[in-house]
């Protein structure tokens, strides 16, 4: 595509940089003279003379379009949407945008109940009532996969006046739903379908990865550019499908509530750049990371005790499809949990994964990292724990797998119950109060209690079993839950 191979939001930064203008504006530190010499020292003037504040002419004020703007309708334009906006507060804000968004068109959404933390946050922010759709739960890998379209079309016949519902694909572990189903039900029931994306942001820029989730209709989706695609940590983007379901000026708008005044430029540049590489070399890179994978896969099946997630999971329950960049390592026929295997590695051969549970641990790779070489250093800690465990008794937590019990009902928004008065108790005296904090057993990690939703004794004691068998308590204040913050009813 014409225009792909330009950064021209990375070219103004350095035009700007080149001509080194007077700078009577903030930053403080001028460029280097007014920070820290240590920091000079390891970032190097050029870092700090790019770092810039926002409304600086011929950047992204000015002559239009600006460097700024004609970079971000590159953006769109390489992922296929009407229209993107560059975030530098990851991928949780394009989650808090989305839902703020959907606020313009109801009081109700439906959502994934594994949702990112940042679609908690989001419904806390926006004050919109969820109606919660169990992900489907995978009984031997202990993870929840994606949410299928005959779930999406229960919960929307249930709620008629949801303005929208959001899901995630793929997962954390390279799930990947339906989208196109999906985005069908939910144009059926007449409202816009976002898709959690976080974890796809590459998948725009090979055929034999899934289809992105704009390609196939879904109206508005949140892409994490830092996670594979190499833009700088906390970059992001959300993109505007071609519907005509969700309004552009009020997602503008949403994305200017939530951001700061003063964007960081390096890491807006950064985009443009992973942008730049993406359109024009991800093809092939991504061509590079699949074949070292395939290779590492096998390899690892050869390493005693070790399986790997991959094309096999497509057709389970919630999975559509699977994204082969991800490598999850399953973790059942060694002797160890996830977690203690990924302690090991950590702690003998520096090698750091990127998440472990109970069964599969996750390692990421980066469109264009070598992912050979990179795969070596994996394989060779991976061997050297297993090796070195040998007969040794060490036994992976004993974690009872029962499915948790159904949630409790909603009786105030999270929003309110967030906000409003509160109070701290003994879990035993919690049954009955309503939650004003989260909580999630692990595994599978899937909230068990949202704010604004009624304790029951049931799921406090699912909660309590799930600690005692080696399980863990994720979005507690006290993670031994031995007291629980809960709402103050009027
Ligand atoms: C599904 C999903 N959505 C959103 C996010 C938030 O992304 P970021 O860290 O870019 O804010 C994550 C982070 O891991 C995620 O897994």
């Amino acid at each position: 595509m014409p225009g792909q191979p330009d950064t021209p939001y990375l070219d103004a930064l350095r035009a700007y940089a080149a001509r080194k203008p007077g700078r009577f504006h903030v930053p403080g530190h001028k460029g280097g003279p007014g920070a820290d010499p240590a920091l000079r020292e390891l970032f190097g003037d050029r870092v700090l003379e790019l770092d810039i504040p926002a409304l600086t002419y011929g950047i992204d004020v000015g002559e239009e379009p600006t460097p700024f703007q004609e970079a971000q309708r590159l953006a769109a334009e390489a992922w296929g949407a009407r229209r993107t906006w560059w975030l530098v507060n990851g991928a949780s804000q394009g989650n808090h945008v989305a839902l703020l968004t959907l606020g313009h068109r109801g009081q109700h959404v439906v959502t994934q109940r594994n949702a990112h933390s940042s679609t908690i946050d989001a419904l806390i922010m926006s004050g919109l009532r969820p109606a919660f759709v169990s992900p489907e739960l995978d009984p031997e890998l202990h993870i929840a996969h994606c949410m299928t379209p005959e779930a999406l079309d229960r919960a929307l016949g249930e709620t008629p006046e949801a303005a929208g519902a959001t899901v995630v694909s793929p997962t954390y572990f390279g799930a990947v739903a339906d989208v196109a189903g999906l985005v069908e039900v939910a144009h059926a029931h007449g409202v816009p379908l976002i898709v959690d994306e976080a974890w796809g942001a590459h998948l725009a820029f090979h055929e034999d990865l899934p289809a992105p989730a704009l390609s196939l209709g879904a109206d508005l989706v949140i892409s994490s550019t830092h996670k594979v695609v190499g833009s700088l940590t906390q970059s992001a983007m959300i993109h505007l499908g071609h519907g005509d379901l969700i309004e552009e000026g009020v997602v503008d708008r949403c994305v200017t509530l939530i951001e700061s005044t003063s964007p960081n430029s390096l890491l807006l540049a950064s985009l443009d750049a992973a942008r730049r590489r993406a359109a024009t070399r991800g093809r092939e890179l991504l061509g590079e990371t699949l074949a070292a994978l395939e290779q590492t896969r096998e390899a690892i099946r050869e390493i005693p005790g070790l399986d790997v997630l991959d094309e096999r999971l497509a057709g389970a329950p919630g999975v559509f499809d699977y994204d082969p960049v991800r490598l999850a390592i399953d973790v059942r026929g060694t002797r160890m949990s996830g977690y203690e295997l990924a302690r090991r590695l950590r702690e003998e051969h520096d090698v750091l994964m990127e998440l472990a549970g109970e069964n599969v641990m996750v390692a990421v790779y980066g469109m264009g990292e070598d992912a050979a070489a990179a795969s070596e250093r994996l394989l060779a800690g991976l061997r050297g724990v297993i090796e070195a465990a040998g007969d040794d008794d060490q036994e992976g937590a004993d974690v009872g797998f029962a499915p948790p019990p159904p949630w409790g009902e909603l009786v105030m928004t999270p929003r309110d119950a967030f906000l409003g008065p509160q109070e701290v108790v003994a879990a035993r005296d919690a049954v009955g109060r309503v939650a004003a904090e989260s909580l999630a057993a692990y595994p599978p990690g899937i909230p068990n209690v949202l704010p604004g939703e009624r304790l029951t004794a049931e799921t406090l004691g699912y909660i309590e079993q799930t600690i005692a068998h080696g399980g863990s308590l994720r979005g507690a204040s006290d993670r031994a839950l031995r007291t629980l913050r809960v709402a103050v009813e009027g």
